[in-house]
């Protein structure tokens, strides 16, 4: 079978136009990495022949080394990926040394990688050691939570506070909180340090002015997680001065205690 028929292009394609739609990836922003076990590869790719290889700009973390990731594009529009896979996507090996990516498929005009692999990886990287099962990294800008992002210090207590008290789902799908970086240069490795870092902590990193970045051990966890983090920026946002009934905390905590979960320290006194 061809590797484009495979259900991980389907996957990556039909979430990608799904994001797009909800209108979090304008132009081309936004990126996905997806890594992929060596024994699915196998069934498309049973010769490793590689198109090209592609410097990374970084060492990737031992732990990366000979594994394969299915990538959106640099440049590319999320919008586009269901109509040319081809084009958009690529799947690459990361190599022995942890310098190069070889190119496996796609890319097909002679493109490479989105500019924040080097986020994608390190985050990747901390997750896996957390978190073994853990195979996705998706970045996107949703509108609310940029515009949260923008009317609070930026701060992780006082950013998860807020969505905590605003919507009561939040604590129980992310009792860890979101880890908050202020407005940086993004495509940098200093940006992926800075974001992998909080990944220690945290499945969901919102950076201030930019966008967002969710873990998760499928597509559906880490889109999850982004659209609850979203939705709820947006009630924030549509409540912003006139909130009468903000969440108690005696109910947080009572979620946290029905579901079991752990939540992040300092955000809600335990009475
Ligand atoms: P790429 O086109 O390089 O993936 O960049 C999009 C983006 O969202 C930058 O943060
Ligand atoms: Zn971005």
């Amino acid at each position: 079978m061809n590797f484009i028929e495979s259900r991980f292009v389907k996957e990556v394609s039909d979430i990608t136009s799904n994001m797009y739609r909800q209108g979090w990836d304008e132009r081309n922003g936004g990126n996905i990495s997806y890594m992929i076990d060596e024994e699915y590869v196998r069934d498309y790719f049973p010769v490793e022949k590689y198109i090209r290889d592609i410097e990374l700009g970084f060492v990737a973390d031992e732990i990366l080394r000979n594994k394969y990731f299915l990538v959106t594009g640099t440049g590319k529009y999320f919008k586009n990926v269901i109509n040319d896979p081809e084009a958009n996507l690529g799947l690459v090996k990361i190599s022995e040394d942890g310098k190069v990516a070889h190119l496996l498929w796609g890319y097909r005009d002679g493109g490479r990688f989105t500019s924040e692999f080097p986020a994608h990886l390190m985050s990747h990287a901390v997750r896996l050691k957390i978190n073994p099962k853990n195979r996705i990294i998706m970045h996107t800008h949703p509108t609310y939570t940029i515009c949260m992002g923008a009317c609070l210090p930026t701060d992780e207590v006082i950013f998860t506070r807020k969505l905590w008290k605003s919507n009561t789902e939040a604590v129980v799908v992310f009792p860890e909180g979101v880890g908050v970086l202020p407005c940086m240069v993004c495509g940098t490795t200093e940006i992926g340090e800075a974001t992998a870092e909080k990944m220690k902590k945290h499945r969901i990193v919102s950076w201030t002015n930019h966008g967002i970045y969710g873990a998760g051990n499928d597509i559906d966890e880490a889109f999850g997680l982004i659209e609850t983090v979203e939705k709820t920026a947006q009630i924030y946002m549509l409540t912003l001065g006139r909130v009468v009934n903000e969440i108690p905390d005696e109910v947080i905590i009572g979620l946290a205690k029905l579901w079991n979960l752990k939540m992040m320290p300092g955000v809600i006194e335990e009475k």
